[in-house]
């Protein structure tokens, strides 16, 4: 099987990007590691603060957040980094050639039962202008991105990870610490008989996903004459892998909540990457108004409504609109 490396060099990535994704990757390991050990460890359960978004931190968002911000501000390949995690953007190193935006723990609240978590990253190039503590280079749409994967913390450490040049998947052989391609440029299957979408906010949701989600529900007697099947894993990570996997629809649409939360995922380091995995495969990514990667972001958390999944299914949602 393909080592990490030589799959990285195929695809014509730079060395110092593959030597960034290569530390990037040793904190996940160690990541991984922590996650396993659960009670065993004291790393379950909440900390009695609360991140930038509002959300009560469970332990081990800080400490993978501690972990990817370590080994990437030591490595000297990144400028600055932006996090979920963190309120600024934290300054690295003033010759780095990267920014790098995380999710260092996605589906947090899965921790609590042993469930699927994982981390979610996007690379892009810090501007030579750049003061490492200046936010507004993070600005620029994922359109720019130079690489984005995530990493999922399931019965298999699994890796899916783009630079452009399709979508990878990888499984951490832990016998000796690598990352080994298990399936390269997976392709989303076009079609589909399946969605994922946290129903219990149907009543705020806007009428074209009212609609789509209505004629979804109506099955085989419905206008799209077909059963579908309906999953929510609770973490994105887990969701957008089982779409990457056999295809389907995830979505977290706008939202009439609250005018400041537009979806509740965060473009930088939860949306744009897995649209970029996607459309690596094949698939398509949305916001309902237009392609994920093309959003521009006016500030590092930004949120944004996610259509993402199989091609077709994705545009005849955007019918819907
Ligand atoms: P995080 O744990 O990083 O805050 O992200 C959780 C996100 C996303 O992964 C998931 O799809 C969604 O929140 C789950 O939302 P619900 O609470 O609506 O199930
Ligand atoms: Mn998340
Ligand atoms: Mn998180």
């Amino acid at each position: 099987m393909k080592r990490l490396n030589s799959q990285l060099q195929k695809d014509g990535a730079p060395l110092e990007l593959i030597l960034l994704i290569r530390t990037l990757l040793a904190g996940c390991k160690e990541i991984s590691f922590r996650v396993s050990q659960g009670a065993l460890a004291g790393v379950l359960g909440s900390t009695l603060s609360e991140n930038v978004q509002g959300e009560t931190q469970k332990k081990l968002d800080v400490i993978s957040n501690q972990i990817l911000k370590d080994i990437l501000k030591d490595s000297g390949y990144v400028k600055a980094i932006s996090s979920e995690e963190e309120d600024d953007v934290v300054p690295c190193h003033p010759d780095g050639k990267y920014l790098v935006s995380f999710d260092p723990l996605d589906g947090s609240s899965n921790t609590e039962i042993n469930s699927l978590i994982g981390t979610i990253f996007s690379i892009a190039h810090a501007p030579q202008w750049m003061e490492p503590d200046d936010p507004s280079a993070f600005l620029q749409p994922g359109t720019q991105m130079v690489a984005a994967g995530y990493v999922l913390y399931g019965p298999s450490t699994m890796l899916a990870m783009t630079t452009g040049r399709g979508t990878h998947l990888y499984t951490l052989d832990k016998t000796h610490g690598g990352f080994l391609v298990t399936q390269a440029n997976i392709q989303v299957p076009e079609d589909t008989a399946e969605f994922a979408i946290n129903a219990s906010n149907q009543r705020h949701w806007e009428e074209p996903i009212q609609n789509y989600i209505g004629d979804l529900m109506a099955g085989a007697d419905g206008p799209r004459g077909k059963d579908y099947n309906m999953r929510w894993v609770a973490a994105m990570v887990g969701d957008i892998h089982r779409v990457l996997c056999r295809g389907g629809i995830f979505m977290y649409p706008f939202d009439k909540r609250n005018p400041k939360k537009p979806g509740k995922l965060r473009l930088l380091y939860e949306a744009n990457p897995m649209a970029f995995l996607m459309e690596q495969a094949g698939g398509l990514a949305s916001t309902g108004e237009g392609r994920i990667m093309e959003v521009m972001p006016s500030e590092i958390h930004q949120r944004v409504p996610v259509l993402i999944g199989s091609k077709n299914e994705v545009a005849k949602c955007l019918e819907y609109y």
